[in-house]
């Protein structure tokens, strides 16, 4: 039977799991996330680091997510660059999902919840993301979810030791 697709607030507990996810898929990731430091493939690491995502959350800039299959931690969603502002009312959505889970639709179902919660919760008008040209799997998730590509940022991020192009994804959530 297909696992229900979840996403919410991350908490201090959600280390471990997203430190053993992260150790275990390195190689995967290589090409698609940004390099990190030792302690960030560490619970004590994460757990900071989720202290850090919760002050962000707090003061109102940040909604860090975590995606869950059923009740298991499979990955991160986050909504960051958060502006309320009423003449921008914006966020950014971030994601990944662990090498043992891919490819059963559950970013596609995170993307949608994270976009209700920017919609529902946050009060948010328009809704961005980054992907890189070659994230094939990434565009996919974010077409099928209404995003359009809206342009290149050239050079705009380290990956794999060089600097490569992101593309930049818009979506209009509503008033
Ligand atoms: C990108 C990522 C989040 C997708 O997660 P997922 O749960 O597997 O996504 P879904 O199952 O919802 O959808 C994946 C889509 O990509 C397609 N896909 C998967 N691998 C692919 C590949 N190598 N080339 C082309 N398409 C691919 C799937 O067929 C599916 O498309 P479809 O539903 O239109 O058929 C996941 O692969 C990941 O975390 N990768 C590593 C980190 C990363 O890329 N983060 C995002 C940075 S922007």
């Amino acid at each position: 039977m297909r696992s229900r697709t979840g996403i919410r607030l991350i908490e201090t507990a959600d280390a471990a799991p997203i430190a053993a996810h992260r150790v275990r898929d390195v190689e995967a990731f290589r090409p698609w996330e940004p390099a990190q430091p030792a302690e960030f493939f560490t619970p004590e690491g994460q757990a900071e680091r989720i202290d850090g995502l919760l002050a962000g959350y707090r003061a109102g800039t940040v909604w860090p997510g975590v995606v869950l299959a059923d009740d298991q931690v499979i990955g991160q969603i986050t909504v960051a660059g958060i502006l309320p502002q009423p003449h921008l009312r914006r966020g950014s959505v971030g994601y990944w999902i662990a090498s043992v889970a891919q490819n059963q639709g559950h970013a596609g179902r995170a993307v949608e919840l994270a976009l209700r919660v920017m919609t529902d919760e946050l009060g948010l008008h328009r809704a961005e993301a980054s992907t890189s040209l070659e994230n094939v799997a990434s565009h996919r998730v974010l077409r099928r979810h209404g995003f359009s590509p809206y342009g290149v940022a050239h050079s705009s991020i380290l990956l794999d030791g060089s600097w490569r192009d992101g593309l930049l994804w818009e979506r209009i959530l509503g008033d």
